[in-house]
């Protein structure tokens, strides 16, 4: 249940003397009388997701001197996958930071993110959600009823499977893969004629080891912080798609909340977004020196003409996307910007 009481937030612009005396009350203040904000989200807590969740929760807490407890929730222990975007707009939990493709299925244009082999690296989605395209995006969540307070990254993708490697589209034929609930990746499986599943992350490690998939895509942090490359033989490094995610509240709450909270929740999800992104590059490198060394994947480098020919295999998405959403958002595209040029 939402916690906010309307608190005289008379203390936050004290002086630093009676800053301090307030600063002890607060720890005083019973949980109806701070704001409580809930924060759930579906990974562990050493992945880039978890650990910038638990630094925003404790530089919320160290900002408002207490009077703002954001309370953090991972591995899906209150909501899965599934549920957590329904439970945010129904006001049980207050903050989620879903990946991109998971609010597709309520602002569709975010699919534009999950364009296969659209990113060459993070510094061009970066150049891509300040344009004018991630502008249109971030209203459109608005105007579905979302806040959206800030975008934290994980890194690019990688293909895991337990057959054979992946090195040609026609290696994917026939095997069973777990996807994230996206319509657009669900098309790059079905060009390249594999089979899908939508399943919530939490079930793939159980997925494979019972054998009910033979392969998945996530990002180096996320594999490992699952331990699902224990129950993998090969893994692809395609960097075919971009993992990032959007830091949600529901409008109406954040509306409700006094300016200077919003205010405090605002810096602290700045200070936290610069160093999030330094870490989730560094948990990826980490977490792929963890594949390399454990010596239980066979590790294949997509070369330039193989990714030459999984583009090519890929191709028709872009003219569905099209059709469907309007031009646009493949000509703002950082590799297609430059080619104007
Ligand atoms: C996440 O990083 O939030 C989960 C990604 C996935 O569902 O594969």
């Amino acid at each position: 249940m939402i916690l906010i009481m309307i608190f005289p937030l008379f203390f936050l612009s004290l002086t630093s003397c009676q800053t301090q005396k307030v600063a002890e009350d607060n720890e005083q203040l019973s949980r109806e009388e701070r704001i409580v904000i809930r924060f759930s989200h579906i990974v562990g807590e050493k992945t880039p997701k978890g650990m910038a969740a638990r630094k925003f929760a404790s530089l919320v807490k160290e900002k408002s001197n207490g009077f703002v407890e954001v309370q953090v929730f991972p591995n899906g222990y209150l909501y899965k996958d599934g549920e957590e975007i329904d439970a945010l707009l129904r006001g049980d939990i207050q903050m989620i930071a879903p990946a991109t493709a998971k609010i597709s299925s309520y602002v569709p244009e975010w699919q534009a993110i999950d364009l296969p082999f659209a990113f060459q690296d993070t510094d061009e989605v970066h150049e891509y959600l300040e344009g004018n395209v991630g502008n249109k995006l971030l209203n459109e969540l608005e105007r579905k009823g979302f806040y959206p307070l800030g975008m934290w990254e994980n890194g690019f993708k990688q293909m895991t499977n337990t057959s054979k490697p992946l090195v040609k589209p026609e290696d994917f034929r026939g095997l069973r893969f777990r996807i994230m609930p996206s319509e657009i990746i669900r098309q790059q499986f079905l060009e390249l004629k594999a089979e899908l599943q939508t399943n919530s992350f939490n079930e793939v490690y159980q997925l494979l080891e019972k054998n009910k998939i033979d392969g998945q895509e996530n990002t180096y942090s996320n594999i490992v912080s699952k331990g699902i490359h224990s129950q993998q033989k090969y893994m692809t490094v395609s960097n075919h798609g971009y993992l990032g995610y959007v830091v949600l509240l529901k409008k109406e709450f954040w509306d409700k909340l006094p300016e200077d909270i919003q205010q405090i929740l605002q810096e602290s999800i700045e200070e936290v977004t610069a160093w999030e992104k330094t870490m989730a590059r560094k948990l990826n490198d980490e977490s792929l020196q963890e594949l390399k060394n454990c010596g239980c994947v066979e590790i294949h480098y997509l070369s330039e003409e193989e990714k030459q020919l999984w583009e090519e295999a890929l191709k028709p998405i872009y003219q569905r996307f099209t059709n469907r959403f309007g031009a646009e958002y493949i000509k703002q595209l950082p590799r297609n910007k430059e080619a104007e040029h």
